[in-house]
């Protein structure tokens, strides 16, 4: 079905991480801020990079910069505490200043172009972009093998997906950012590019309340089979995350060794749960092993 419902010719997904001599690109994106966008970016960078794989990261939000300074300060981590935090080779790519949005489009397309040419050698790209409907971030959606939309558990954001009825209980009709990925997926298939696995994750998931959430669950598998999105697992309301941004650290590179090594996070049980959510992310993207032989060996504090 196209987003309005209509019968389309069946979207057939490969498999993510297939041999294709080339990057594979995950895109972390929705139109709504503070979705947890940046925030799982780099939990799937270290994820990757903890697995072997050669990382790059890109932010296409390079004006706010979060996804960028949450790199740096994972590399000013590392070298004050001598830790050796695995990193990934990051490019900021900024926004065009030109007045035309022919002279912009063309602008971005260069800048974009050549970050990822910057990253060809890496097994995988991870994008993250703005929470706003920008010309850039359109482009990096085009670029994406793996499309991750994370939604915080709500109505208000569900809205960006699907406009949802005055019970809330039906989806009516998609919205614009729905809108905006079926573009993408159109150009591509013209394009003769391999489909986006688009997959939806619910982030600050409450522990409490159980109604919204399975409110919102029926909602989200509703729309999942009219936009042809994956329902991935999600991560729980934690403060943790919001701590470890200073640090530039993940659930990840938390544990118990960590207490060889003071990285300035108190290490609390329910950090294991929350670092088992972001696995259990990761496995459902079913990213395929590195096509070119066994992962390489990296340093990490994780077990
Ligand atoms: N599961 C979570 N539990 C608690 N806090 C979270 C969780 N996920 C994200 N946050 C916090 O929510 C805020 C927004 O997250 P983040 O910056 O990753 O969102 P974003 O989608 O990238 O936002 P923007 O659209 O502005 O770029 C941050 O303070 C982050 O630490
Ligand atoms: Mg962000």
């Amino acid at each position: 079905m196209d987003p309005q419902g209509h019968r389309v010719a069946s979207v057939r997904f490969q498999p993510a991480g297939q041999p294709t001599g080339r990057p594979h690109v995950i895109v972390l994106g929705n139109e709504k801020g503070g979705s947890g966008k940046s925030t799982t970016a780099m939990h799937l960078v270290v994820a990757l990079l903890q697995d072997g794989y050669e990382v790059g990261s890109i932010d296409c939000d390079a004006r706010q910069g979060s996804f960028t300074r949450y790199v740096e300060n994972r590399k000013a981590t590392a070298a004050e505490l001598l830790v050796p935090l695995p990193q990934s080779q990051h490019v900021p790519v900024q926004r065009s200043a030109a007045d035309s949005a022919a002279e912009a489009g063309a602008d971005e397309a260069q800048r974009l172009g050549a970050a990822m040419e910057a990253l060809k050698h890496c097994d995988f790209i991870v994008i993250d972009t703005p929470g706003s409907d920008t010309s850039l971030s359109r482009l990096a959606h085009t670029h994406a093998d793996t499309l991750i939309t994370p939604l915080n558990d709500s109505f208000l954001d569900l809205d960006l997906l699907g406009r949802i009825d005055h019970d809330g209980a039906r989806i009516l009709k998609p919205s614009v950012y729905s809108e905006m990925v079926w573009e993408q997926r159109k150009l591509r298939a013209i394009r003769r590019g391999p489909p986006i696995d688009w997959i939806v994750m619910r982030n600050r998931l409450s522990s409490l309340d159980a109604k919204n959430k399975r409110d919102i669950g029926k909602l989200l598998e509703q729309l999942s089979r009219r936009l042809g999105f994956r329902l991935a697992p999600g991560f729980t309301e934690r403060v943790i995350f919001r701590e470890l941004f200073p640090r530039g650290l993940t659930l990840l590179d938390l544990s118990r060794k960590e207490h060889k090594v003071d990285l300035g996070v108190t290490w609390r049980m329910s950090h294991v749960a929350a670092r088992q959510e972001v696995r259990d992310l990761v496995g459902a993207l079913a990213l395929a092993p590195r096509p070119s032989g066994a992962p390489k060996e990296v340093l990490s504090l994780a077990p």
